[in-house]
C-alpha cells in the first residue's frame, strides 16, 4: 500500500506512507529555499515521484492534510476579495472580524473558494492521479494520527492523544483516547479558545515573526527576574483559562488574533520584554499541564501522546514529562503543521487497512532521516564550479577527521547521508562546534547564524554519556531535540556552549549507534580525543535560510558565511584562505 501524503499550508510538506512506514518525508522549502514556504509542494512531490518512481496506478490514495483550503492558496483563489477583506479587518475592528459568529462562515467561504479537491487535481494532474484518488483530512484528526501512529513506545495502550496548535479547520486542539487502534474523539476546541493564538499574539506584540518566532518568546522567557512576569501572567489569564474542572478551555474576553494585540498595546504597555514573554510562558505552563492532569484523572489513561505547534514547545515539554500523572509521554519531533503530511497518509492508511478487515500497526517513527541524499559523485560534480577557490580531499574516515577539526576548535558544516526532516538538524545537515567554549557561541553567530542574543545553543549527546550531561530519570527517549531536561554540573563546564545561558537547561538530541552509526562514530572520535561525550550541534544554514538540501546549498552556504570548513559525504573542503590544509587531512 502506498499512500502520498501532503500538507499545502504553512511549511508545506509531502511524504511517502509504503506498507506500514513513512518511508520518505521533506518540506518545500527546502527545494524552493524559501524559509516556511507555504502552498502546494510541488518539488517535494516531484522529488518522490522523481525517487520512488510513483506513477498513479503505484498510488493507492492521495491523503492531504485539512478540509479548508490553506490562507495562501485561498488568497490566490479569490484574488481581488481577498483584497478587499484584509483591507476590511484593517478597517473594521479586529475583534468583529474574528467574532465566533463569523469564524464559521468564514471558514465556509473557503472551503468554496474553488472546491478544494478540484484544485489538488490539478495541482496533481501532472502525475495521472484522478480525482477519485484524493482523501482530505481534517486538522487536528491528522495531528492526532501522527502523534498516535508515530509513538515510539505505542504498544502500551490505551493513550490519551492531545493536540494543540494556533489553529486548523476551525479548531485549536483536541482530545481523543485510543485504544487498538480505535480513535474515541472527546473533545475539540474550537479557534477561540487558542492557547496557541494567545502564544502568537505575544510574539507579534513583541515586534517579532508570528508563528515562526515562537520559540524566541520561549527562550527569553527564562531571564525574566521580577513581579512584573507575575502580573503579565494574572493579566493574560484574565483572557484565556481553563474551567473549573480543567477539562475545557475559556476565552473569557472573545478576543482572538489582531484584536488581541491591540489590547495589549494597552494592557501591557511599560512591562519589559523579558517579563512579557515569562508571563506568557508561564501561562501556557499552568494551563496546558493543568488540561492534560483532568484529561488524565477524567479518563484513567496515563500514557500520553501529544502534537500540534503548541508541543513545540520544549521547555512546556519538560514540565509534562516531569508530570507524575504520566507513566509515558510521547512528544512527536516538529508536530507543527509540517508532521500533517504524515497524519494525513498514517489516518488515510488506517481507514483503508479497517474497510478491508485488517489490523493496522505502523512503525513507530524511528530516525528523522527522510530526506534526500547524495553520492560522492554528486559532490565532485557539485565541486567542479569551485576550482581554484576551494580545496578539498576525499578521507577514508570523514567522521574522523571532521572530530579532529572540531577537537582543534574549527567550526564545521557537516552534511552526510539522507537529510533530516522537520525543524531541527540531527546531525545530517548541522553545523558543529565544540560545546565547552561559550566562545563558540559568539563564533557561530558572527560567523553564520546571526542568532539573536539570548538564544541558546543545543548539543548532540553521545547516548552512553546523556547520564553525565542530562537529568533524566524518566529515561525519556530524547532523540529529536523537542523534550529539554534540566543539566548536570558537568554539563556546566563541558557542554556550556549547548545550554540555556540563564536556566542551563538542556535541549539535546541523545545518538544511538542504530539511529545514525556515521554521526554516532563522530562523537565517539571526539569522544577519544577530547574526553567531551557531546558537540555543539545547529542546522546548517545561513540566518533566515531554510537548512540546505544539496552539495550547492551546503558549499554556497560555506562561501558565503566564515565557517572553518565543510564536510560533505566523504570530502572534507575549506577555503585556503581561511585554513590550511587541515591537519586531519594531509597524507599519512
Ligand atoms: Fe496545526
Amino acid at each position: 500500500m502506498r499512500i502520498l501524503g501532503i500538507h499545502d499550508g504553512h511549511n508545506a510538506t509531502a511524504c511517502l506512507y509504503d506498507s506500514g512506514r513513512i518511508v520518505a518525508m521533506a518540506s518545500e522549502e527546502r527545494f524552493s529555499r524559501k524559509k516556511n514556504q507555504s502552498g502546494f509542494p510541488r518539488l517535494a512531490v516531484q522529488w518522490l515521484v522523481d525517487t520512488y518512481g510513483l506513477a498513479a496506478d503505484h498510488l493507492d490514495l492521495v491523503a492531504v492534510a485539512g478540509l479548508a483550503t490553506p490562507m495562501q492558496e485561498f488568497g490566490q483563489q479569490i484574488g481581488p476579495w481577498y483584497r478587499l477583506a484584509s483591507t476590511m479587518s484593517r478597517i473594521v475592528p479586529s475583534k468583529i472580524t474574528t467574532s465566533p459568529a463569523l469564524v464559521k462562515p468564514y471558514l465556509a467561504l473557503r472551503r468554496i473558494g474553488t472546491p478544494r479537491v478540484r484544485q489538488l487535481a490539478r495541482q496533481l494532474a501532472p502525475y495521472g492521479v484522478p480525482e477519485s484518488k484524493i482523501r482530505l483530512v481534517e486538522h487536528h484528526t491528522c495531528h492526532a494520527h501522527a502523534s498516535y501512529w508515530l509513538d515510539l513506545r505505542r504498544r502500551s495502550d490505551p493513550t490519551l492523544v492531545v493536540t494543540l496548535d494556533n489553529t486548523g479547520d476551525g479548531s485549536c486542539g483536541s482530545v481523543s483516547v485510543a485504544k487498538g487502534g480505535e480513535f474515541r474523539r472527546l473533545k475539540s476546541y474550537q479557534s477561540l479558545q487558542s492557547i496557541g493564538m494567545m502564544y502568537t499574539a505575544i510574539t507579534r506584540y513583541l515586534g517579532m515573526k508570528p508563528v515562526e518566532d515562537e520559540y524566541k518568546v520561549m527562550g527569553l522567557a527564562p531571564y525574566a527576574r521580577s513581579a512584573q512576569a507575575e502580573t503579565v501572567y494574572q493579566i493574560l489569564r484574565a483572557h484565556l483559562d481553563l474551567s473549573a474542572d480543567g477539562l475545557d478551555i475559556v476565552n473569557k474576553t472573545g478576543l482572538w488574533e489582531d484584536a488581541y494585540v491591540q489590547r495589549f498595546q494597552r494592557e501591557l504597555a511599560g512591562f519589559r520584554f523579558d517579563n512579557i514573554a515569562a508571563g506568557v510562558q508561564r501561562l501556557v505552563e499552568e494551563l496546558v499541564p493543568g488540561l492534560l492532569r483532568a484529561w488524565s484523572r477524567t479518563t484513567g489513561v496515563r500514557k500520553l501522546a501529544v502534537g500540534g505547534g503548541v508541543f513545540m514547545n520544549v521547555k512546556l515539554n519538560m514540565l509534562i514529562n516531569q508530570m507524575e500523572d504520566f507513566d509515558e509521554v510521547f512528544f512527536l519531533p516538529s508536530c507543527g503543521d509540517e508532521s500533517n503530511a504524515a497524519g494525513a497518509a498514517l489516518k488515510c492508511a488506517w481507514d483503508l487497512h479497517r474497510s478491508a478487515g485488517k489490523a493496522f500497526d505502523p512503525e513507530p517513527l524511528g530516525a528523522l532521516y527522510l530526506g534526500p541524499a547524495f553520492t560522492n559523485l554528486a559532490v565532485e560534480a557539485a565541486l567542479t564550479r569551485y576550482a581554484g577557490q576551494l580545496q578539498w580531499r576525499k578521507c577514508d574516515d570523514v567522521e574522523r577527521e571532521t572530530a579532529r577539526l572540531l577537537a582543534e576548535n574549527r567550526v564545521v558544516g557537516r552534511m552526510s547521508g539522507r537529510m533530516e526532516f522537520g525543524a531541527r538538524a540531527l546531525g545530517n545537515r548541522s553545523i558543529l562546534a565544540r560545546a565547552d567554549s561559550l566562545n563558540n557561541v559568539r563564533k557561530i553567530n558572527a560567523a553564520i547564524k546571526m542568532r539573536d542574543f539570548w538564544m541558546p545553543f543545543a548539543p548532540s549527546l553521545l547516548a552512553e554519556r546523556s547520564a553525565d550531561y542530562v537529568i533524566n530519570p524518566t529515561k525519556s527517549p530524547a532523540p529529536y531535540m523537542i523534550l529539554a531536561f534540566p543539566s548536570t554540573a558537568l554539563a556546566a563546564t563541558e557542554l556550556i556552549a549547548g545550554l540555556h545561558p540563564f536556566d542551563l537547561s538542556c535541549r539535546p538530541q541523545v545518538v544511538e549507534r542504530e539511529w545514525n552509526p556515521k554521526f554516532h562514530h563522530l562523537l565517539t572520535c571526539y569522544e577519544q580525543l577530547t574526553g567531551v561525550g557531546a558537540v555543539l550541534n545547529t542546522s546548517f544554514n545561513l540566518h533566515g535560510d531554510p537548512v540546505v538540501c544539496t552539495p550547492a546549498n551546503a558549499l554556497d552556504t560555506y562561501l558565503r558565511s566564515d565557517l572553518d570548513a565543510v564536510t560533505i559525504e566523504d570530502y572534507v573542503i575549506w577555503d585556503p584562505d581561511r585554513l590550511d590544509m587541515p591537519t586531519a587531512c594531509r597524507p599519512c
